[in-house]
């Protein structure tokens, strides 16, 4: 892993640092091309900084309902995922960072449709706050998306391996994904073999998606934090 830093004011709130790190993920954009989106506070960022370069770029292939809209009222086109056949980057948050670049994502339920945009994507710019970086995954409650009748199944998996699992509500409601399926949200892991790890419950029947990226981890990541944009390689 490499560091760079650029200066910046002192004293910034958490949505400053999101808006820094947003702006600085413009220069992987790539002019003429489309650029991959994804989804959650951070991106939205990002989006608002692109509506700035929309007409150097083609457009954007969206990870999620939430981000298309947005994109979209921007004037930014957006393509669908089968349309595109790679993208040059892919730019995204995370709620987890690790020192090797394995994310945990997932905490605005749209982890399937992030991790199919990451993995048709050359490269993988994670964005977030300094918040976000630890040592090992599984603080965060660690999101799976799941197919609603395998639910108990997957929760006693998890229980198995130590975990708290509960559904996510939304209105008192199980949370329907755009995908049109559930999230369970996993207490108490402690993930040190992320792709050991991403590899078995890609495995469990009825999974959709893990919420460990490390099959689909990032190459960079812009970290904003108190003296800056700190620039880490993995
Ligand atoms: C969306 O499903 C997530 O993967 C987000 O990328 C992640 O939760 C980070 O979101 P924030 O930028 O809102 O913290």
């Amino acid at each position: 892993m490499t560091q760079a830093q650029n200066p910046a004011p002192a004293v910034l709130s958490q949505d400053d640092l999101k808006t820094l790190v947003g702006q600085a993920a413009l220069k992987y954009v790539v002019p003429g091309e489309i650029v991959g989106v994804g989804t959650g506070s951070t991106v939205n960022k990002f989006i608002d900084a692109l509506a700035s370069m929309k007409d150097q770029i083609k457009g954007a292939v969206s990870s999620s309902v939430a981000s298309t809209e947005r994109l979209q009222a921007l004037g930014i086109t957006v393509f669908d995922c089968n349309d595109v056949a790679e993208l040059s980057v892919y730019i995204d948050g995370a709620d987890e960072v690790d020192p090797k670049g394995y994310l945990i994502k997932g905490g605005g339920a749209a982890l399937t449709r992030e991790k199919i945009v990451a993995a048709q994507s050359r490269q993988f710019v994670c964005i977030a706050d300094e918040s976000k970086l630890v040592k090992t995954l599984g603080k965060f409650p660690l999101p799976v998306e799941v197919i609603p009748m395998a639910i108990n199944r997957v929760t006693r998996q998890f229980e198995a391996m130590g975990g708290t699992v509960v559904v996510r509500l939304k209105d008192g409601a199980p949370l329907v994904t755009d995908n049109g399926q559930y999230i369970l949200d996993v207490t108490g892991l402690h993930i040190v073999d992320p792709l050991g790890f991403e590899s078995q419950v890609n495995q469990w029947p009825g999974v959709v998606t893990v919420g460990v990226f490390a099959f689909q981890k990032a190459q960079v990541c812009l970290i904003g934090a108190a003296g800056g944009v700190k620039t880490l390689t993995f």
